[in-house]
């Protein structure tokens, strides 16, 4: 990807953002780094490296398939190339936002999800009742040849009352500002991959 068609993708991501609260871009990475990650989650899906995702924070935290039944990996720099990769190209988004919207985002926290044919995560927002450290929500999607009739949407509940689905289809990045947009993710026939993260703005401890 050239300098300016990836200024140009982090630029219709960050319009969009501001003046709808969310986003959606095709082809938001290399397609190789796409493939290399899709990849890499699901090789530790199969070797197990994945577990069942909590709901809710710290100590509170539980496993409750009936609200969300994903199995996810926190990722951390320095586990592969690809991963680096990504990560790196989410911290020059964390810059652009910062520069044009002034959110003085951080950092950015992301793990690896992977949805088992028919798991799904119920209507939520992304932003803990005791911790308000996240602000935009990243989710990017790692699965060849996605079909609208497998299912798997991101369904976002949108503030006038619509709803708009995205297809968890390869190297689409879906943006969202954490704490306004309710979403949910629609079941599948098919397993789901992606990496989903959170830009985080600066903080105290929790409370
Ligand atoms: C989440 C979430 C959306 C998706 O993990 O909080 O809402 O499309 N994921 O996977
Ligand atoms: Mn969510």
């Amino acid at each position: 990807m050239t300098e300016s068609s990836q200024h140009h993708c982090f630029a219709s991501l960050i319009d969009d953002l501001a003046s709808r609260g969310w986003s959606q871009r095709a082809l938001f990475a290399p397609e190789l780094l796409t493939r290399e990650l899709a990849a890499e989650c699901r090789r530790r899906a199969q070797t197990g490296e994945l577990s069942a995702a909590g709901v809710g924070r710290g100590s509170a935290q539980q496993v409750q398939e009936g609200i969300r039944g994903d199995r996810i990996q926190w990722l951390e720099p320095g586990q592969s190339d690809a991963c680096d990769q990504y990560l790196q190209l989410m911290d020059g988004l964390r810059r652009a936002l910062n520069q044009a919207l002034y959110l003085g985002l951080e950092d950015y926290e992301s793990h690896f999800a992977c949805y088992a044919p028919g798991a799904y995560y119920q209507r939520h927002l992304d932003r803990f009742r005791d911790d308000d450290r996240r602000s935009v929500s990243a989710v990017f999607y790692l699965n060849e040849d996605w079909q609208a009739e497998q299912g798997g949407a991101l369904r976002l509940y949108l503030a006038d009352g619509r709803e708009h689905d995205v297809l968890p289809q390869a190297g689409t990045l879906a943006l969202f500002l954490s704490a306004e947009m309710p979403h949910e993710v629609l079941p599948a026939t098919r397993e789901r991959l992606s990496l989903t993260g959170w830009f985080r703005r600066r903080g105290g401890d929790p409370i």
